[in-house]
């Protein structure tokens, strides 16, 4: 399948990669410049046992691309992973512009029926904020998904999706 995974830090990275091992084609995109260009020359940014000899593999055999293009990314995919920042807010809560901005901008520049799902650490209902946020602007039929965990702990967690527009 085409993937994108927007936002490759830790998370974004270590998913996109995996995906591609087994076999999809994966555009990431960040908006840090320097990042990008060190992923695009081979440079894994980050530690995790085994992930160099995955993220070598798959951008030699062309299946893990980097980008700062958003528009790209929406066109290319079927499904789209937000795996951005979501720190504390003041109050405590979890601060969801990052996601919420990217799923506006995503509404704007959807052209075919995609899958959006939050990778992110976010609260129960972020599905639903996500949803308005892309309805603001979409022209076509989407899904949200939420995806709990992707880690060994995750065998309980559970995958819950909402059809749109
Ligand atoms: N790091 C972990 O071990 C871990 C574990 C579980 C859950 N999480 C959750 O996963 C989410 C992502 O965490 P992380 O550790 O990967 O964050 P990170 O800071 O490592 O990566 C986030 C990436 O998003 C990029 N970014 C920011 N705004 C962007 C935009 N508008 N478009 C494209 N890219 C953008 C940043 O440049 C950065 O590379 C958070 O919700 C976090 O709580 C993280």
């Amino acid at each position: 399948m085409k993937l994108a995974v927007i936002g490759t830090g830790y998370v974004g990275l270590v998913a996109g990669v995996c995906f591609a091992e087994v076999g999809n084609e994966v555009l990431c995109v960040d908006v840090d410049e320097e990042k990008l260009a060190r992923l695009r020359n081979g440079e894994v940014p980050i530690y995790e046992p085994g992930l160099d000899h995955l993220f070598a593999r798959n951008l030699r055999e062309n299946r893990l691309c980097f980008t700062n293009d958003l528009k790209q990314a929406v066109a290319h995919a079927e499904i789209i992973f937000l795996a951005l920042p979501t720190p504390p807010a003041p109050d405590g809560s979890a601060d969801l512009s990052f996601i919420l901005g990217a799923a506006e901008e995503i509404g704007k520049l959807l052209e075919k029926y995609t899958v959006i799902v939050t990778k992110s650490t976010v609260p129960v209902g972020t599905a639903d904020k996500v949803r308005d946020a892309i309805l603001k602007n979409a022209r076509c039929e989407f899904d949200v998904a939420a995806i709990l965990s992707f880690c060994a702990r995750a065998r309980r967690s559970k995958i819950s999706s909402s059809r749109s527009v």
